[in-house]
């Protein structure tokens, strides 16, 4: 959902905000621009592209004005198509003063008509566009004061944004604001950033500011002054990024997703560290599950399926009634919820929107809220009770892959930590499972040592029509999230169905060649039986089903082997082979792996 820029210091402001947008594409990636001020109240220089950001760094050359301020923004466009006049940012009428702005200004329709009637000039179909004309009105009110514009300029906004604003008649200053979409503060040596995601300055500094709901910031190259809308000033809360810069980079694979894919058994360790063998016995400290009756697992695309692996192991070993929601249909039914509720939000983010609102109106009806989160100091953490982070680093592919399986270990830990709460599991079964869940960066690894075959298996399929996945129990789950990384990224159409219930209709869309993904991981149970029929019942329908499994499946076409665990556990293996399958699908039919068509990652819209 767009990624945001700002940069006041030493440096060329080209460089930073470049490789800013750079880090930040994953974000958004239909149309960028920069505006750098090139002389104390001169019209702006102002550069935009529709596209990714690579046709607008082909405009740019030797030429290209030096200044030690700017702003930069890749768009994932809402109001207005992705064309060169609706990219970000947009200008006030004097071409002095440039916004970027991340999120819906709901009231922009009868903003605009105000303006116009006051003869601003608009030149794009941007709800943007409507907020750098009344900067510019208020601005002039307040004597040129574009911090104190600012906080009226919000105050009179309805929706969510991240807004940044520069002036050429105070060149070194950028003003920016946030409601209900991310915002921070690179706190450098002679040099501050601001930018949706510490991973645009990551390799410029590790101290970080949060800025708050409706909160104004200000920054010139020596000095970061944080108020609320009323103007009072806010004490900075810093924090140290521990995310290694190298971890933005693509490291020598062809792909990020790649190369999260493979950082996945590190990403397993790091989430474990701390929590497990006797060391858990804090992971719910803040939350009183003294009066917990159920829980509300609410999250968006792969987080939700994580969320329903969740299910499985939280209400198997900890007795508690476990619901799943969607995020984005939560709070539209009126749910029924109270303090006697615990609401997890899963979310790699801490950003996304509907999960973001689900979990306030859970918040505001009295439930707890203790979520799992990849990002520290993201909105979603900062309003929860206690937290769980998973410790998968930075994920810049647009597909999930390390966030989400650490988000299913989150999953773990939390069922067998509440599962010793209730008393319905003993502290040896922990400690068995906590063995288990330490074995599984070693699994995951000879996953990957033995998916090769698989990459070569995929592209016999790439001119398919259709994949679909099976599984029954957290296999159901798992073929889900395998149906999700084959649409988001092979543009394929894929379907994830529970084994049992291919005879109420599915089955139909079976057709000679039609290949099936079977997951079924562990072969001498009775899931497995079934999974087997399943497996016979597609065959002699035509389907090729490539079936992913532990030991042999006589009545698969091709099986790819995963090492065994407890069932419960299974998901964090099998999803592997289906990340693989998506990936080498997507490259086999020429897509753009990491920044897939129509998706953004971090999606702050509802
Ligand atoms: C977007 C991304 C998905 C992601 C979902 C939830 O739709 O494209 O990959 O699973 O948001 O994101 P979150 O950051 O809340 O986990």
């Amino acid at each position: 959902m767009c990624g945001i820029v700002g940069y006041t210091g030493k440096s060329s402001a080209l460089t930073p905000v470049l490789e800013g947008l750079r880090r930040l594409e994953y974000r958004g990636y239909d149309s960028a621009g920069i505006a750098i001020p090139v002389g104390i109240g001169q019209p702006l220089w102002v550069e935009k592209r529709a596209g990714k950001l690579g046709n607008l760094e082909q405009t740019l050359d030797g030429t290209s004005p030096q200044s030690h301020s700017g702003i930069g923004h890749t768009r994932w466009a809402t109001h207005g198509g992705p064309t060169d006049r609706n990219a970000h940012p947009h200008l006030d009428n004097e071409g002095k003063l440039a916004l970027i702005h991340n999120g819906i200004i709901e009231n922009y329709v009868e903003l605009r008509s105000e303006l116009e009637a006051k003869g601003h000039h608009f030149v794009s179909e941007t709800d943007t566009e409507s907020v750098v004309h009344l900067l510019s009105d208020a601005r002039k009110a307040h004597d040129g004061d574009l911090a104190a514009a600012m906080r009226d300029v919000c105050a009179r906004l309805r929706g969510s944004f991240t807004l940044l604003a520069i002036h050429s008649d105070d060149p070194d200053r950028i003003v920016g604001a946030r409601r209900n979409s991310p915002l921070v503060v690179g706190v450098g040596d002679g040099e501050n950033f601001l930018a949706s995601d510490v991973a645009a300055f990551i390799t410029h500094t590790k101290r970080a500011l949060e800025l708050g709901q409706d909160e104004v910031v200000d920054i010139t190259p020596t000095s970061i002054v944080i108020t609320n809308l009323a103007g009072d000033v806010l004490p900075p809360h810093e924090y140290e990024i521990s995310w290694d810069a190298s971890a933005a980079e693509r490291g020598g694979f062809s792909h990020f997703m790649l190369k999260e894919i493979y950082e996945q058994p590190k990403a397993i360790a790091d989430t474990l560290i701390g929590r497990i063998n006797g060391f858990d016995a804090h992971l719910t400290s803040g939350i009183d599950l003294a009066h917990i009756k159920k829980i509300v697992i609410i999250a968006a695309g792969t987080a939700f399926h994580a969320g329903l692996v969740g299910k499985y192991a939280i209400e198997q070993w900890s007795g508690l009634a476990v619901e799943v929601e969607l995020a984005s249909e939560y709070r539209y039914r009126e749910p029924i919820v109270d303090r006697t509720t615990l609401i997890i939000p899963i979310s790699q983010s801490g950003e996304t929107m509907d999960t973001l609102m689900a979990m306030r109106y859970a918040k505001s009806h009295g439930a707890q809220i203790f979520s799992v989160c990849n990002t520290n100091g993201s909105t979603i953490p900062r309003e929860s009770d206690a937290v769980l982070y998973t410790i998968a680093g930075p994920e810049i592919a647009v597909a999930s892959t390390k966030a989400f399986i650490t988000q299913l270990i989150a999953m773990y830990l939390i069922g067998l930590h509440l599962g010793q709460f209730t008393g319905v599991i003993t502290a040896e079964f922990v400690a068995q499972m906590h063995d288990e869940l330490a074995e599984l960066p070693d699994k995951v690894e000879q996953v990957l040592e033995t998916v090769e075959p698989l990459r070569t298996l995929t592209r016999q399929f790439k001119d398919s029509s259709s994949m679909l996945f099976l599984g029954r129990h957290v296999g159901f789950p798992t073929a889900l999230e395998g149906a999700l990384k084959l649409k988001e990224l092979a543009y394929m159409h894929a379907e994830g169905f529970a084994g049992g219930e291919l005879k109420h209709g599915p089955i139909a869309l079976i057709d000679i060649g039609t290949p099936v993904v079977a997951v079924m991981p562990n072969v001498d149970t009775l899931l497995a039986e079934k999974m087997a029929s399943n497996v016979q019942e597609v065959k002699a329908r035509g389907a090729v089903v490539i079936a992913i499994s532990n030991g042999e499946v006589p009545a698969a076409n091709h099986v790819i082997r995963i090492p065994s665990t407890h069932d419960l556990l299974t998901p964090v293996l099998a999803v592997v082979p289906l990340q693989v399958i998506a990936y080498e699908m997507a490259v086999a039919r020429g897509n753009d792996v990491d920044q897939p068509r129509n998706l953004a990652k971090s999606v702050t819209v509802e």
